[in-house]
């Protein structure tokens, strides 16, 4: 049977290493998992008390909203005048989504047909690619490059280049997998750009907390009149630890908001309730939880790359997300990055994300996920200097 739409999907790459992990474990080996991004920390203990007490009461078994209930678009409001001092009415500009993933996804079917076009950045969160190609449309590539400047650049080429011209620009910052980060002067720009070509902005804000030494992420929705030409995909995935719990938002533009609210009441019948109540509770009496959870995460940051550095392996710190983006040392480039990742599971019984996975503009990169503890990271960086240890770099090159 052919099944086109899915059929056209490419093969998941990362899966090779997932594998490969599952078989090294089987066999004994105790390979340290930063591979997929999955958050290892617990849940904020008030949100699982709260989902379990909502749980016992019958009224929140039955169909929830569809949007989100009207407290939890409230606590998001509130969390975005809070954060960020943006204003959003919780009525038209929230909408509760099963994670950003899926709010993303439906959104490229409300914003997107056959025959329309969005640009993408590459390297990418590879929904942000598929998104658009599962809703029928074509992408247009925008090499990250080194800086911001060059992603600029390369945005207006780009635009040059894409035929139809695309009436969406998806952007992420802080940036999975290549952890680039932006600065408001930047969002600026972006919606300068938007309203010069008329296109909507669909900004995935899920590493909004995760910012490390004193860094702060902007908000697409701190530009002021960015609701006319943006929306921000907002998640407690990660800023709250609560990735099984699928809660995220769309916010901002009031007719894309509505529009998709539109999509969603055809198709789902909302989150479970007593999530959205625990949701709720975790959103309004722990502000300062996010930015724990990004001490975590800094913490595992330093870990590695001061390990990986006295090791030999020396590249810039990443300032956001919960990534490390390292190019291929020298001596192993000509392998590529999948090749590579698997040297790394087979020899170093560390298992990471080969760059390819995330488009062909991550070749020469892998990326570690930081979400072991601090201790199993200690041991990763041991295995990876015993790897460079047995297949020093030649003399003469520079690790950059
Ligand atoms: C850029 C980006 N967006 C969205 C997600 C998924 O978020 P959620 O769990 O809210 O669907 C991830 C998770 O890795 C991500 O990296």
């Amino acid at each position: 049977m052919e099944f086109r739409r899915v059929d056209n999907l490419p093969p998941y790459v990362f899966a090779v290493i997932r594998d490969l992990t599952l078989e090294l474990r089987r066999a004994g080996e105790d390979v340290v998992d930063l591979g997929f991004g999955n958050p290892d920390l617990a849940s904020p203990d008030i949100a699982v008390e709260k989902l379990a007490e909502a749980a016992q009461n019958p009224r929140n078994h039955r169909y929830s909203a569809s949007k989100g209930i009207p407290n939890l678009r409230l606590a998001c409001a509130n969390l975005y005048k809070r954060r960020f001092g943006v204003e959003l009415d919780h009525e038209t500009q929230v909408l509760n989504t099963i994670g950003a993933k899926e709010g993303l996804s439906h959104l490229m079917w409300v914003l997107l047909e056959p025959g329309d076009s969005a640009l993408v950045p590459s390297p990418s969160y590879p929904i942000h690619i598929h998104g658009p190609i599962l809703a029928g449309a074509a992408v247009t590539r925008v090499p990250m490059g080194p800086d911001e400047e060059d992603l600029f650049a390369n945005l207006e080429d780009a635009w040059e280049r894409a035929q139809p011209k695309p009436r969406v620009l998806i952007l992420s910052f802080p940036h999975n997998p290549t952890t680039a980060t932006v600065d408001l002067e930047f969002m600026e720009r972006v919606v300068a750009f938007a309203r010069h070509h008329g296109i909507l902005v669909v900004h995935d804000f899920a590493y909004a907390d995760l910012a490390f030494d004193g860094y702060e992420p902007p908000s697409i929705l701190q530009v002021p009149g960015a609701d006319e030409v943006a929306v921000e995909l907002y998640t407690l995935t990660k800023s709250f630890s609560m990735a099984g719990w699928r809660v995220g938002f769309v916010v901002g533009n009031a007719a894309v908001v509505g529009a998709l609210a539109r999509l969603k009441s055809w198709l789902d019948y909302g989150t479970f309730q007593p999530i959205q109540i625990a949701a709720i509770v975790a959103m309004n009496e722990l502000p300062d939880y996010p930015r724990d959870v990004s001490a975590v995460y800094q913490s595992r940051r330093d870990t590695l790359c001061d390990g990986l550095a006295r090791a030999g392996w020396v590249f810039p710190k990443p300032k956001g997300t919960m990534f490390v983006w390292a190019p291929i040392p020298e001596q192993f480039r000509e392998l590529g990055s999948l090749a590579f990742a698997e040297k790394l599971a087979r020899e170093a019984s560390v298992a990471v994300s080969p760059g390819i996975g995330f488009g062909g503009d991550g070749e020469g990169f892998v990326r570690f996920a930081l979400v072991e503890n601090e201790h199993r990271i200690g041991q990763a960086v041991r295995g990876i200097r015993k790897l460079l240890e047995r297949s020093p770099e030649p003399t003469g090159v520079s690790r950059s």
